[in-house]
């Protein structure tokens, strides 16, 4: 694993965003897996920004998204679907059919696999070290399927985008799994702000696979680069 660290959000999000322009120059065909939250939105504004600047073509690449969540239409106002629409697809010119979310009946795994496999895979990670929405507890050999959030993921999320009301909160979404996440051939996870020093802190000690620490899976990845902010840990690592 590799550390980079910048001044602030803005500057991590501004290299994240040169890597995917860079990784859509090399081959217009690329297979990007992508993250929601609070993470990537200003990656996805710099991406949108580059959209309209320099009009980088994204009318052959192809999306996969990490997660979705369940018990609300594709949609709705709080899906992800319309959270990608809105902070990125609507901005550039990839083709809606070439982006996808899992679903119940999609085989999502197979339909990665033969679209070629993920090429970058875009991460942000939960305070609790989900990635995705592979909780503690996750298998490292789990694949695409339903799983249960836990109540500190209901609540973190209530805060940030459902008016903190957790009653409005899906309890339940379908996500890539470990395996399927380590597939990708290149993985950036983004760390941002304060809420994330002690996580990252705890996953640059990480040697092993922790079950309890998803995203420790990461340390036998050959190409997983972790960008963090100041914020989040002023040190170099
Ligand atoms: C979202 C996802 C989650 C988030 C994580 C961090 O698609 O897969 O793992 O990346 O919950 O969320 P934020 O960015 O809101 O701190």
């Amino acid at each position: 694993m590799k550390f980079l660290k910048f001044e602030n959000e803005i500057e991590a999000s501004k290299y994240v965003s040169q890597e995917i322009i860079k990784e859509i120059k090399e081959n217009n065909k690329a297979i990007l897996g992508l993250a929601t939250g609070s993470t990537p939105i200003k990656t996805y504004e710099f991406l949108s920004k580059d959209f309209s600047l320099n009009k980088t073509d994204w009318s052959k690449v192809s999306s996969f998204n990490l997660d979705e969540y369940l018990g609300i239409p594709e949609y709705d106002e709080q899906s992800y679907r319309t959270f990608m629409n809105k902070t990125l697809f609507n901005n550039i010119n990839i083709k809606l059919e070439n982006t996808h979310f899992p679903n119940k009946e999609n085989n999502y795994d197979d339909l990665i696999s033969k679209a070629g496999g993920i090429d970058f895979q875009l991460l942000g990670i939960g305070v609790n070290g989900h990635i995705g929405f592979n909780e503690p507890g996750s298998l490292e050999n789990s694949l695409t399927r339903v799983v249960d959030l836990t109540e500190e993921t209901i609540e973190v999320n209530a805060k940030k985008f459902f008016d903190g009301d957790i009653s409005l909160v899906p309890h339940q979404a379908i996500s890539m799994g470990l395996k399927s996440i380590m597939r990708a051939k290149k993985i950036i996870l983004m760390a941002l702000g304060k809420s994330k020093t002690e996580t990252i802190k705890k996953l640059i000690k990480c040697k092993n696979f922790d079950i309890n620490f998803p995203a420790s899976i990461l340390v036998s990845h050959p190409n997983v680069t972790i960008v963090y902010d100041k914020e989040c840990l002023n040190n170099e690592i």
